[in-house]
């Protein structure tokens, strides 16, 4: 392996140093009263990770969390770059915090995740959004304190917005929000470069954690009762593919395995072109391993798929749904679409109503194509109307709608085994829980459950959940 390739790991003295900033922002801050932070984020659960690790330093440096940004000494902003929508979003918020700080001047502001590192954004946030203090990007997220502590002692902005390859950081601290589920990212960045995509251009070059740290940190989830761990990475597939000992992703969920304790693993996301018998044949020898996969198609034409540059066509991807309900019956199945890419014709979104179809997911994650400056699919002509898309986007929401409600309908009657993993907000309903396969089932019954087991009978369904009542030991 060349040097290239190999990962840059953060030294642990560079670790242990920002762990000192920290402490020096908490004496610096001493006698301002009790400190709140308030964290807002946006994107994938690989921010909500990184979100969690932004809350590790700052309870390092002494800070409490708060949902509203008016009681917050500090308010990070941690933002997404996959679609159009979602910037719109983020600028929308940002620019509703001038008023935060005119009323509190003393507040400092962070923008982090992967708008950051998008040119444009940053020089929009340079130019027209001076009440914001500091700007990073997710390759800057463990050198946080330090930044923090330029803004603090230096009264200016900060950008950290380098395009680097990325580096792997261990032994940052981690707030996880409930005693539950837990996220470990096994690798950071992507290199896949499908065209229509911004994150390999936001999070760097694929590198993966080492084994040994990873099932460290599963050991001690494992042992602080932690029931439902997911694992993170853009491709879990290309896992390993970087380091000096050969391990994949299928080795490593094997090696997962082995730990005791009543938890289960699940994995996002996994590329089809990577995903194929060994790793559905260890998903279905390891009992931690949920028998769920989230497999995204994004279309359902040969051609498209192509222009995507997935790597995979129709054929292949169906192929290897069938070897992977050949390997477990009863798997859960999930995708990501995407309508409406550049040239892509009606009769083309169709195929993918039709594999859709073909295929029956449980459940679907939809988008209509938003092109992303400096990807090769924004550079394509596009001709096709955004309503026109729209009505496609339909038919797909429709088929699918029918396929889950049916689905799920075919759950009543059956009595499941659920983890109870928090409240739902519904008083009618008060606990949601979800099956192996992550369907969400709506409970009756006391927050006391949360983090238990439980054998439901399932009483009724609509398209998007189950409603389950505990049956009697
Ligand atoms: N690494 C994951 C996906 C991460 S992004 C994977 O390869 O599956 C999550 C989803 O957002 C993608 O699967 C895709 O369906 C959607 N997406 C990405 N870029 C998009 C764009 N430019 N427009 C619309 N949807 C997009
Ligand atoms: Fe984006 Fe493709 Fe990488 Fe997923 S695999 S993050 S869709 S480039
Ligand atoms: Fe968004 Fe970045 Fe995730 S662009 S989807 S937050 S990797």
């Amino acid at each position: 392996m060349t040097d290239e390739r190999a990962a840059r790991r953060i030294d642990p003295a560079d670790i242990a140093a920002q762990l000192r900033f920290c402490g020096e922002i908490k004496e610096l801050l001493e006698g301002r009263g009790p400190l709140l932070a308030n964290i807002q984020t946006y994107g994938c659960q690989q921010n909500v990770a990184d979100s969690q690790r932004l809350m590790g330093m700052l309870r390092e440096m002494g800070f409490g969390f708060t949902g509203d940004p008016c009681e917050a000494a500090i308010i990070v902003i941690n933002t997404c770059a996959i679609r159009e929508n979602a910037e719109k979003k983020v600028f929308g918020v940002v620019g509703q915090l001038v008023h935060v700080k005119e009323r509190n001047p003393d507040a400092v502001i962070c923008l982090c995740g992967c708008m950051a590192q998008q040119e444009t954004a940053a020089e929009k946030l340079r130019a027209s959004y001076r009440h914001v203090d500091l700007v990073f990007g997710p390759q800057a997220l463990w050198k946080f304190p330090e930044l923090l502590h330029q803004v603090c002692t230096k009264r200016k902005r900060v950008f950290s917005i380098e395009n680097e390859r990325g580096s792997i950081a261990e032994g940052l601290p981690v707030v996880r929000e409930s005693g539950v589920k837990a996220w470990v990212s096994i690798m950071y960045g992507c290199n896949n470069f499908c065209s229509y995509c911004i994150v390999p251009y936001v999070r760097g070059r694929e590198r993966s954690r080492k084994p040994e740290d990873i099932l460290a940190e599963i050991r001690r989830l494992a042992e602080e009762g932690f029931r439902d761990i997911t694992l993170l990475g853009q491709n879990v597939n290309s896992y390993g593919k970087d380091l000096d000992e050969p391990m994949d992703f299928a080795d490593l969920l094997s090696e997962i395995d082995k730990i005791p304790g009543d938890y289960r693993i699940r994995f996002m996301t996994s590329h089809p072109k990577d995903a194929g018998a060994k790793l559905f044949e260890t998903m279905a020898r390891c009992g931690h391993v949920a028998k769920q996969l989230h497999l995204p198609v994004q279309s359902g034409s040969s051609r498209v798929l192509k222009a995507m540059n997935r790597g995979y066509t129709r054929e292949q991807y169906l192929e290897k749904v069938r070897q992977a309900r050949e390997a477990m019956p009863d798997i859960v199945l999930t995708s990501d679409i995407i309508i409406g890419f550049p040239g892509e014709t009606e009769a083309e979104a169709m195929e993918t109503v039709s594999l859709v179809e073909e295929v029956g997911y449980d459940a679907l994650f939809t988008f209509i194509y938003s092109p992303r400056p400096g990807t090769p699919a924004a550079k394509l002509p596009d001709p096709v109307s955004r309503a026109e898309k729209q009505v496609w986007f339909d038919k797909l929401l429709e088929a699918q709608n029918r396929i889950s409600s049916q689905l799920h309908r075919g759950y009543v009657g059956r009595t499941v085994r659920v983890l109870v993993d928090g409240e739902s907000g519904d008083s009618q309903w008060p606990l949601s829980s979800r099956t192996e396969g992550n369907r969400l089932v709506h409970l009756k019954g006391g927050r006391d459950l949360i983090g238990q087991y439980m054998d439901v009978r399932i009483i009724d369904s609509n398209t998007w959940a189950l409603f389950g009542e505990i049956s009697p030991e």
